[in-house]
């Protein structure tokens, strides 16, 4: 079978060496439930990477980035933790954060399926001299199942070989070669999380109808392979937003994939038209769907990207991990053997819940910075689209019926999947050329 989406995101902690000025750039905020969270986070990260690579295609995994935050989250403390907190929709109350991060690795769980083909894996590298404290080793592996694993980053080799091999075996062997360059020698914890889906749609595109047919990007005309498909679909049509937006199914009853488009791509590009959306309206959208009648034309494509999120989450608020000897991620490594016994006793009370928040924050504020800082973060998606499903193909007679809404993907469009249990995005697109 077919992959259908696989994600990679490695989040790569060096030891800090010296120290730059940085400056701090406006933050965003976030409330509500920790799907809503997550997937406004994904909305704003793919806005601002789309102002970072202007009119090109952007691909995604909100839910594989936000993992990896969340579990970076968990090992800060101070102005670093804040800043991850409210980049994702999380609290700055430590207290109030075990519910979220709880909450959110149950979603994640259930996110893994045998019968769906959804395969969710978190896992950390951590270099061999580097105390992983013990607490946050017990904590990830029960609330987001990360593995743990000591390799040694000084043999630079070595730690690629053993990180592609684990990229490949969460993967379904459909990554096969993440990291290309060695990781700097100075590295002390790679986190990694990796999310695979293949699924099929439940009412298949009709192959004998997939015709090259004009794309309009924003800058020229290319021809696509354009897949047909017609029938009754989940359709709105939001005159005050300017758009419409249909719902296309998976056949595991629990996946959909849903594309929004300008409704006048002449008179409102997909930029202008996703700077109006946010995750409460898009929901409000999926809430005012209805069955109608429906011939759609979709590219069949290949996706692939491969970046550096680094500049991205700075632009969304979340400087201070990058930056050396302000990111503190002294909940996650330890820095000092003598103050061992104090500081495991502290954040012993913490995972206990036991104490008042402030407090127990004042005293987590107050370990040891470790002394290291993220030096990337390294994204890789691959995800296809075809017109393969299950379901014996109906009649294709009908196609050209009347009174049909037409939902024409032959412009630049947002397209993302959701898990309906969950409502997790998995994985979401700006795709301005499916021949990119
Ligand atoms: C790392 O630890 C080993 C023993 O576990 C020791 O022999 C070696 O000198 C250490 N290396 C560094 C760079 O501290
Ligand atoms: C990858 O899978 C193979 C075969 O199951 C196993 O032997 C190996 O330890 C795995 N490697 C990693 C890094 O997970
Ligand atoms: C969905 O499609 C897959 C792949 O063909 C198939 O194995 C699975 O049984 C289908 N599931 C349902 C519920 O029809």
């Amino acid at each position: 079978m077919k992959y259908l989406v696989c994600v990679i995101t490695a989040l790569c902690i060096v030891s800090t060496i010296q120290l730059e000025e940085e400056t701090t750039e406006n933050s965003i905020a976030i409330k509500g439930t920790t799907d809503m969270g997550i997937n406004n986070f994904g909305l704003n990260l793919l806005k601002t990477m789309m102002k970072q690579n202007e009119n090109h295609n952007v691909v995604i995994s909100p839910t594989g980035i936000a993992g990896l935050l969340a579990m970076t989250l968990l090992g800060s403390t101070g102005e670093t933790y804040n800043e991850i907190a409210q980049l994702i929709g999380f609290s700055e109350d430590i207290l109030k954060n075990r519910m979220y991060h709880e909450d959110f690795g149950t979603r994640l769980q259930s996110l893994n399926s045998k019968e769906t083909m959804t395969l969710y894996a978190n896992g950390l590298f951590v270099n061999r001299n580097t105390t992983l404290r013990q607490v946050y080793q017990t904590y990830l592996e029960r609330v987001y199942k990360g593995e743990a694993f000591v390799t040694d980053f000084g043999d630079t080799d070595e730690a690629k070989t053993v990180i592609n091999e684990w990229v490949k075996n969460h993967t379904q062997n459909r990554i096969e070669n993440f990291l290309q360059q060695p990781l700097p020698i100075s590295t002390k914890a790679v986190l990694l999380s990796a999310l695979y889906y293949s699924g099929q749609w439940s009412h298949p595109f009709i192959p004998e109808y997939t015709k090259q047919l004009p794309f309009q990007t924003p800058t020229k005309e290319v021809l696509v392979d354009l897949m047909a498909n017609f029938g009754q679909f989940n359709y709105v049509f939001s005159i005050e937003n300017g758009l419409h937006m249909i719902q296309l199914p998976y056949n595991d009853s629990v996946t959909s994939m849903y594309v929004i488009k300008p409704r006048f791509p002449k008179t409102t590009t997909i930029t202008e038209l996703l700077n109006r959306l946010d995750f409460e309206k898009i929901d409000n959208l999926i809430n005012q769907m209805s069955r109608k009648k429906c011939v759609i034309r979709f590219p069949k494509m290949e996706l692939e990207s491969k970046l550096d999120l680094k500049e991205a989450l700075k632009a969304l608020g979340a400087q201070s991990m990058f930056t050396p000897g302000v990111a503190n991620f002294a909940v996650m490594l330890e820095s000092d053997e003598a103050a061992k016994d104090t500081e495991d006793n502290l954040i012993t009370r913490i995972s206990a819940g036991d104490g008042e928040s402030r407090t127990l924050k004042q005293m987590v504020d107050r370990l040891m910075n470790p002394g290291v800082h993220v030096d990337s973060v390294m994204h890789e998606v691959k995800m296809s689209v075809d017109e393969f499903g299950t379901e014996a193909v109906a009649a294709t007679s009908a196609l050209m019926a009347r009174s049909a809404e037409t939902f024409y993907a032959d412009s630049p469009f947002y397209m993302f999947i959701r898990n309906e249990n969950t409502k997790l995005v998995t994985f979401s697109a700006v795709v301005y050329d499916p021949t990119e």
